[in-house]
């Protein structure tokens, strides 16, 4: 399995460089924001789970009910938690989210994922322990990815700030 333990810091220092953590939108409380980032992944979840019931579904000749998971699941992803990203703050600018990505792809590859998939074997679990040190891999390929894209960006980090987001950031 591939981790990045030795380039912790040059990550960190990137992720400091790109911002790290999301934009959030200041004027907020903590609680708000930590429910805006639990409806988001709940929405992100049954999206996905819809996508998949739809799938089924068409597969059992049944076309209506495809639809209407489809449906639904458009209305997860593309509304609710659209808007919900928007009211948080979690979409910025190029650097940013690389450096927010980053921090994700990090934390799955070398702690959630390891965790996992240790408690997995431990129980007797064994090809989902095997699944889980699979996708650490690919969470550690993920976040080299970010890394470099990060490096290459063209323009400096600060480069693809709005003058909106140049100003708040300056009065932050
Ligand atoms: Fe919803
Ligand atoms: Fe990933």
């Amino acid at each position: 399995m591939k981790h990045f333990n030795r380039s912790y810091v040059g990550a960190a220092a990137l992720c400091a460089l790109a911002g790290g953590a999301a934009v959030q939108a200041a004027e907020l409380s903590q609680e708000t924001l930590r429910n805006l980032n639990t409806a988001m992944h709940g929405e992100a979840y049954a999206a996905f789970k819809y996508r998949a019931y739809a799938e089924v579904a068409r597969k059992r000749g049944n076309e209506a009910l495809a639809r209407l998971f489809e449906e639904s699941a458009n209305v997860e992803a593309n509304e609710h938690f659209a808007r919900e990203a928007d009211a948080s703050g979690l979409v910025s600018f190029d650097a940013r989210n690389l450096g927010e990505a980053m921090a994700g792809e990090y934390q799955e590859n070398t702690k959630m994922y390891v965790g996992f998939a240790d408690a997995a074997q431990k129980a007797g679990d064994k090809k989902v322990a095997a699944m889980f040190r699979q996708i650490a891999a690919d969470e550690g390929d993920h976040f080299q990815k970010f890394k470099e894209a990060l490096v290459n960006l063209k323009n400096p980090p600060n480069a693809n700030i709005s003058e909106e987001q140049r100003h708040e950031s300056e009065h932050r």
